[in-house]
């Protein structure tokens, strides 16, 4: 098997994404975890675009030692004078370095000719061989130019000194045949091409980015750019999860890359919150439903073996299991499995009559959760909870200071207190904080999306933090105040 190596461009490509930027601080953040994810190269930014791009790089080479650091630039001089001195403190330093080789940007973006833009190429990569070790090189557009010139280009700029060439199919305009078989000119026709290692990097306009990036290594490319989460420009760039999932699941390719599969799901959450850029639930490998199976068939397909349905086993990528989401369409099997994993087996008569009940509650929900199937059974809230709530004011509203009321029965002994907040919420955290004896940290706090309509059940999740240990609640309610309450006193519960 030979290396395929995976140079990440997320903090490039990714971040120019309008909405999606971040601190110098958080992407340190971030390429902590693609280091700890495997990721061979680090885009860390362009960092003549400005100071804060700057100092990230800069940062970033401090922080970080495994991955190579590069920095983006033109075939402009400044640009890589700023670039080779931004990544000073890198262990290993790459510059990335290229200019535009379609028709469209010789003539239309650059207004320059075929030998003209060879020449600044050259220029440029030789200028940077002399202020870093690794130089690679990128033909902008690769995607949208003829061949022969591409390959008369990439020869110049391998004997000029770069190491990797990067051809982009920037505008993601080639299907997966065109692009590997540009790929596989190169590797036939470029003088000197056993001395470079050709990269793709395809953009998603036409949803062809991973097919095209696995055609391209099909034909002889070692190294593929990509993003977490598919994020970048436009429709974003090739996603490193589709990537690294196809290569390792289908053995077609005679390749293998050293990503740490089951840290994929942690990284592409990281990615998701601090970019602000929510995953698609239907995305291929971490989108929340790329587990989880609904219809009655698949479900008993799935719970008699996972193979049935699956082609990627969940834990590989850091999912703790397959799911099997409760609808209108799940069958005896699935609600038959959630019991079981609650504690409570049914079968025969009671299944049946379970099931019965679950279909009627299942065709006014969209989804039916554990809560939900505790419901089914009468097992809602323990009667033996030693906390629970017995009565809620609230007092919300713009221009009122938000206070709140809150009775809870405290092993067996029923106490009041009342308190202000940011919020109705806030002042019933304070309340319950009053009547506790216990000091506790409310470290995490979730209010489920309300799916069906403003009359749905609002779901609530905490997590409170006391003596150095952690407990979870949950409740449920069409009131989300009285869920977040109820969430609260399940969690001192198990607490006390
Ligand atoms: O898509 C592209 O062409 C790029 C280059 C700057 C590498 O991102
Ligand atoms: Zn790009």
């Amino acid at each position: 098997m030979e290396k395929l190596y995976i140079f990440d461009t997320t903090l490039r490509d990714g971040e120019q994404v309008p909405g999606c930027q971040l601190n110098t601080i958080e992407k340190i953040e971030v390429a902590r975890a693609l280091e700890l994810l495997g990721v061979d190269v680090i885009e860390a930014g362009f960092p003549v675009s400005s100071p804060g791009d700057f100092d990230a790089v800069e940062q970033i080479c401090k922080n970080i030692s495994e991955p190579v650091i590069c920095g983006l630039t033109r075939a402009v001089k400044g640009d890589i004078e700023v670039a080779a001195d931004a990544l000073k403190f890198a262990k290993r330093a790459r510059i990335h370095n290229g200019i535009g080789t379609s028709p469209y940007h010789i003539k239309l973006k650059l207004k320059s000719n075929e030998d003209e833009i060879i020449e600044r190429a050259v220029a440029a990569v030789k200028l940077s061989r002399n202020l870093c070790e690794e130089v690679e090189f990128y033909a902008e557009d690769a995607g949208r130019t003829d061949n022969v010139y591409l390959a008369r280009v990439v020869e110049a700029v391998i004997k000029a000194g770069a190491r990797v060439i990067n051809i982009p199919d920037t505008t993601g305009y080639c299907l997966p045949e065109e692009y590997g078989a540009k790929i596989r000119y190169l590797m036939e026709n470029v003088k000197g091409i056993d001395k470079a290692i050709l990269a793709t990097h395809c953009h998603n306009d036409l949803g062809m980015a991973t097919a095209n990036s696995l055609a391209g290594v099909m034909n002889g490319a070692r190294q593929v750019e990509v993003t977490i989460n598919g994020i970048g420009e436009r429709a974003g760039n090739t996603a490193l999860e589709e990537v690294v999932m196809a290569v390792k699941t289908r053995k077609d390719f005679p390749v293998e890359t050293g990503i740490k599969t089951e840290r994929i799901i942690e990284t592409s959450r990281l990615i998701s919150s601090l970019m602000n850029m929510p995953v698609q639930p239907n995305k291929a490998i971490v989108g929340r439903n790329a587990f989880a199976h609904s219809s009655g068939i698949h479900q008993d397909g799935v719970l008699k073996n996972r193979e049935n349905y699956e082609i990627i086993d969940p834990v590989s990528v850091g999912v703790d299991a397959s799911s099997i989401v409760l609808t209108a369409r799940s069958g005896r099997a699935a609600l038959k499995h959630h019991l079981d994993r609650l504690g409570m087996s049914a079968q025969g008569k009671d299944l049946d009559e379970l099931y019965e009940k679950f279909l009627i509650m299942a065709d006014q929900k969209k989804q039916i959760s554990d809560q939900d199937v505790l419901a089914l059974t009468s097992r809602g809230v323990r009667p033996d909870q030693p906390v629970k709530l017995k009565l809620i004011q609230v007092l919300a509203g713009k221009s009122t200071v938000p206070m709140a009321t809150v009775h809870l029965e405290i092993m067996g002994e029923e106490k009041a207190a009342t308190a202000e907040g940011n919020g109705p919420i806030d002042a019933c955290v304070n309340a319950v904080k009053k009547l506790v004896p216990e000091k506790f940290i409310l470290d995490e706090f979730l209010i489920q999306a309300i799916t069906r309509g403003s009359d749905d059940i609002g779901k609530v999740h905490v997590r409170i933090r006391a003596k150095d240990r952690i407990w979870y609640g949950y409740g449920a309610d069409t009131d989300i105040i009285t869920a977040s309450v109820m969430a609260l006193a399940d969690s001192i519960s198990k607490m006390l």
